[in-house]
């Protein structure tokens, strides 16, 4: 067990505020170290939230010895080449999701944990929350019966197309960005899918819009997800068991309620408040402490196979990333 985490944050963006927040409560653990591509959007980020070493470069910040886990707050597109630069380095490193552009970028970036040693884990920080944990251990336990169907959506509304979300360079469109949280969610709640079904609308820049599909579960189980960056959806999910539903209180990848609804007429809500990223960075920290490589809630493996089927989705409705020749 060593003592005190040091934690370096690659990517000063609105993601990484609430990492230095979620840190900053975090027994154990201690924020040190920030980088950018800018040094002055390092030095603001640092003085906003009282971190003492500031590199305008990202190679700067990995190089750095005294950080032992980078937490990997960039675009999508650059998430496999700075994860793997940081293991390299011999840091530890959390990554945020969609964890890689691809399966083979995943692959890749769980190869060099191996190798190198290092911890290495997806930020699916939803799986983390209280909320979350109880729906799966109250579906685990039959709460509803067997699960027979799961419905969520996760839309959101951005406009313009000069942003992230909508640039092929930096690997956006709806299935990445928020997409990944219904399938993730699905993949937590019933399993690996066996099959997947999806269409999706594609905007000016090449990129999907919307998204919707059918995962089928080896219980048998069928899940529906529908994602966007057109539209504001309710951002809310149901499962449905022989014995009732569930329904997970909006927003479904940040919940803090579930209701439970029976077919004999019984019914609980079960609300449970969060703190944001501290859950995911809580966890990390203490298996980072006791000398694990990975997370025994969102391991490696899971991260490629999720990436997998994103990749099938992304096949299917027609969406490539540059340099890609090939459907993924
Ligand atoms: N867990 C969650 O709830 C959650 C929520 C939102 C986003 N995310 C994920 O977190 C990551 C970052 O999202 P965000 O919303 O925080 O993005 P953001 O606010 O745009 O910040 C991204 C940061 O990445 C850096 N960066 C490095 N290369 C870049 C490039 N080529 N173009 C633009 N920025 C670049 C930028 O810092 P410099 O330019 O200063 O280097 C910027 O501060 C994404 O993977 C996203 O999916 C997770």
């Amino acid at each position: 067990m060593t003592d005190t985490v040091r934690w370096g944050i690659a990517g000063p963006g609105s993601i990484a505020a609430r990492m230095a927040e979620a840190l900053a409560d975090l027994d154990g653990a201690e924020l040190v170290a920030v980088g950018s591509r800018a040094h002055h959007r390092a030095a603001a980020f640092a003085a906003a939230h009282a971190v003492p070493r500031v590199y305008g470069s990202y190679d700067a910040l990995l190089a750095d010895d005294d950080v032992d886990v980078v937490y990997v707050a960039t675009p999508h597109s650059s998430h496999h080449d700075l994860t793997v630069a940081a293991l390299e380095a011999g840091r530890h490193v959390v990554c945020e999701k969609p964890f890689a552009l691809s399966a083979a970028e995943a692959a890749s970036m769980a190869e060099t944990a191996r190798r190198t040693g290092r911890f290495c884990m997806e930020a699916m920080w939803t799986w983390f929350l209280p909320t979350v944990v109880e729906l799966r251990r109250s579906l685990a336990e039959g709460v509803v019966g067997d699960v027979r169907a799961l419905r969520a959506d996760f839309g959101i509304d951005v406009p313009g197309e000069t942003g992230r979300h909508r640039s092929p360079v930096l690997g956006g469109g709806a299935l990445l960005d928020v997409g990944v949280y219904p399938i993730a969610l699905a993949r937590l709640l019933l399993g690996p899918p066996s099959a997947v079904r999806a269409l999706g609308r594609l905007g000016p820049t090449g990129v999907d819009d919307t998204v919707a599909g059918v995962l089928a579960h080896d219980s048998g189980a069928l899940a529906l997800f529908h994602a966007g960056i057109d539209a504001r959806t309710t951002q809310t999910a149901e499962v449905t068991g022989t014995d009732g539903t569930i329904t997970v209180e909006s927003p479904f990848w940040a919940p803090t309620a579930f209701t439970v609804d029976r077919r004999d007429g019984s019914g609980d809500r079960v609300t449970l408040p969060h703190r944001g990223l501290a859950h995911e960075a809580a966890h990390a920290n203490d298996r980072i402490r006791s000398g694990h490589t990975e997370s025994d809630v969102i391991p490696l493996a899971t991260s490629v196979a999720l990436m997998g089927t994103l990749d099938e989705i992304r096949a299917q409705i027609g969406v490539r990333f540059p340099g890609e020749t090939q459907a993924p």
